[in-house]
């Protein structure tokens, strides 16, 4: 079956996660994806590597459903090669440090020039403008600058990071959309564009509620205050960390540990606002006396006393594995979740049956598993394929998008071009 992005070609000079994760789901969805990397690859082949001289599975979860070459763009032979595939491509995906491709040479202006059709997509740690455009980024320093630590972990203690890579795949997936207008509008125009998505403005961009909060409460502490509360400056009040209770949101929902009391056995629950399903929640829970209890018998009077509550319905929980309490909920309309471990993810039928846990074939490393496409096209069926060894596909990239023979593909290996 025909893909989505069936036609179209991503030139992919990208490494560790934000830009790779971009140009993984490009290549899901049908892009001719070429990875394009120099002589060392990306930094992550060589990863954590749990299989002697095989690709790391940093790099094989990260690079599928693409082909692989290995150019040395810092020479001449290389930039003129790299010049003609600008040419050919619809889209350049990068995700260098602060000014790199410049450095090399490939400013927006030049490749504008070679390719006025072509979209040059960019991940950075903050971005070309700003006070931080020169810094480097990764994962926490993005989750630390973005808001997502101060605000995650629990009161009186130190900052978080989250075990989801929101500011890497999150900024991937950002990128994806950027590069999707980009195409789109250029059906109008005829011109490509800059695409820029920075971590620091994707995780932000995350935190939103938790900006919303702090204006809220901001808001709430001038109101008090010509009532004649004591003056709070803004400036010094800042959202708390509240671990699994929600801030801002008043919704009232946390984590509570079940049977048979393991490391990972805790269900997240909602506490119900509707007044029907909180009366179906206590009998769920065998708590019937809980339902007009003034404490709790409305929405505000659980979002007050919910650090009450929540030793009261403790013995329901203790008593049921985590299964057993999502299966009842769920069974009853209130939404509950397990805390899956990571064997629980790769062990999913639910996952399984979505392709999101997917068994890809490696050529080096036999079979590892890899999530899925977390998009859904129903006339776009993603199939996953092996990620590329190192240059694996540097002939044929050369010979079939730029007519090279095979005598002068075999000139530039010798001189280590490719
Ligand atoms: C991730 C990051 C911190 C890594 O920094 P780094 O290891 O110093 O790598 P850089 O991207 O700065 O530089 C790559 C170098 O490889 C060179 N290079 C890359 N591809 C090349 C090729 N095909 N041929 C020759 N040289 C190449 C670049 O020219 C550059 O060399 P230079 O330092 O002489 O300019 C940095 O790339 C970054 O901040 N990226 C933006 C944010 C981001 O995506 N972070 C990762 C989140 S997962």
């Amino acid at each position: 079956m025909e893909k989505a992005l069936a036609g179209y070609r991503v030139l992919d000079m990208t490494h560790f996660q934000a830009g790779p994760s971009c140009t993984q789901i490009m290549g899901f969805l049908g892009a001719d994806v070429i990875k394009l990397e120099s002589h060392s690859g990306d930094i992550t082949r060589k990863s954590g590597r749990d299989v002697p001289d095989a690709d790391s599975l940093y790099f094989a979860v990260l690079n599928c459903n693409k082909r692989g070459i290995k150019l040395d763009v810092k020479s001449d032979d290389g930039k003129k090669i790299f010049s003609q595939l600008l040419a050919k491509v619809d889209v350049l995906v990068e995700n260098f440090g602060p000014g790199t491709l410049d450095r090399l040479g490939f400013t927006w202006e030049k490749m504008h020039e070679i390719n006025p059709r072509l979209i040059v997509a960019s991940a950075k740690g903050f971005g070309s403008a700003g006070p931080y455009s020169k810094f480097k980024a990764l994962e926490a320093i993005a989750q630390a600058m973005g808001g997502a630590m101060s605000t995650t972990g629990f009161p009186g203690q130190a900052p978080l990071t989250s075990g989801a890579y929101i500011g890497d795949s999150g900024t991937g997936g950002n990128l994806v959309t950027g590069v999707l207008a980009a195409l789109l509008q250029r059906e109008r125009t005829g011109l490509g564009q800059q695409v820029e998505v920075a971590m620091m403005d994707t995780v932000v961009n995350l935190c939103r509620l938790k900006v919303m909060h702090h204006q809220q409460e901001v808001n709430k502490h001038a109101m008090a205050e010509k009532a004649g509360a004591p003056h709070i400056d803004p400036d010094s009040w800042y959202v708390k960390r509240t671990g699994n209770v929600s801030s801002g949101t008043r919704q009232v929902g946390t984590t509570f540990k079940c049977a048979p009391g393991g490391e990972n056995d805790y269900v997240y629950t909602y506490i119900v606002d509707k007044p029907e399903l909180w009366r179906v929640q206590c009998e769920a829970m065998g708590h019937e006396e809980l339902v007009n209890d003034p404490r709790f018998s409305t929405p505000e009077a659980r979002y007050k006393n919910q650090y009450e509550m929540f030793p009261l319905i403790e013995d329901f929980f203790m008593t049921h594995t985590k299964w057993e309490v999502m299966e009842l909920f769920n069974k009853n309309g209130i939404a509950c979740g397990a805390v899956q471990s990571s064997a629980d993810i790769l062990n999913s039928d639910h996952l399984k049956q979505r392709d999101m846990v997917v068994e890809v074939q490696h050529p080096q490393r036999g079979t590892f598993v890899n999530v899925g496409c977390p998009i859904k096209l129903s006339a776009s069926p993603v199939e996953i394929t092996a990620p590329p060894l190192l240059g694996e596909h540097s002939e044929q990239v050369l010979a079939e998008l730029l007519g090279y023979t095979a005598e002068q593909i075999g000139g530039f290996k010798e001189r280590k071009v490719i």
